[in-house]
């Protein structure tokens, strides 16, 4: 076993997934003897971030303040989940330069939903709102998504239940042994 921290991070389209699959990761990863803080993108835009819009720049720099806390903690031997859209690559590839490799490891979760089925849970009814112009530059309908070319972990929420998500991610991180296997 490493006990090498490490950055879970999570991209994907509003309501994909990204903060439900980080809050059920939470419980599991404490059990496995890892410590572990959730970086939300909508929680982050109420403090870290708050005062931020949906320009290219300002979800850049939210991205980037992300990174920038996830690689504190993960490379103190814990372990950061963060749950932003992060929609831009080339962001996504500065957070993970963040990370010295010697101490921790940035492992990219594409959390990958095809806007149909996003648009069609409206969790927030943001969608909705999209479509009707009231809010502006909205990802996947009137602002773009870069999906990752190379995410180590892609999970298909649309299809797969949360625990096979979730049970993806615990084998990627058994076999890279960031966690130890399950104790029946
Ligand atoms: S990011 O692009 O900067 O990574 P972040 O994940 O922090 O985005 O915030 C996305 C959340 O903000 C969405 O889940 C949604 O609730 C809300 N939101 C409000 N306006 C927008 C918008 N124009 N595009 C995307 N999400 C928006």
């Amino acid at each position: 076993m490493s006990d090498k921290g490490f950055v879970l991070w999570f991209t994907g389209l509003s309501g994909a997934g990204k903060s439900t699959l980080a809050e059920c990761l939470v419980p599991v990863l404490q059990e496995r003897g890892r410590n572990v803080e959730v970086l939300d993108g909508d929680v982050v835009r109420t403090n870290l971030s708050k005062g931020l819009g949906f320009s290219k720049e300002d979800r850049d720099t939210n991205v980037r303040r992300i990174g920038f806390v996830a690689n504190l903690v993960a490379r103190n031997g814990a372990c950061a989940i963060t749950a932003a859209i992060s929609p831009y690559e080339a962001v996504r590839k500065e957070c993970r330069e963040m990370v010295d490799p010697n101490r921790a490891e940035f492992i990219e979760v594409f959390v990958e939903a095809p806007l149909a089925v996003v648009e069609e849970r409206d969790t927030k009814g943001l969608y909705k709102k999209a479509r009707a112009g009231e809010i502006k530059n909205f990802t996947g309908v009137s602002d773009p998504y870069e999906a990752p070319s190379s995410a180590e972990i892609v999970v298909h929420t649309g299809d797969e239940s949360i625990e096979e998500s979730v049970g993806k991610i615990l084998s990627y991180l058994e076999a890279r042994q960031l966690v130890p296997g399950a104790t029946v």
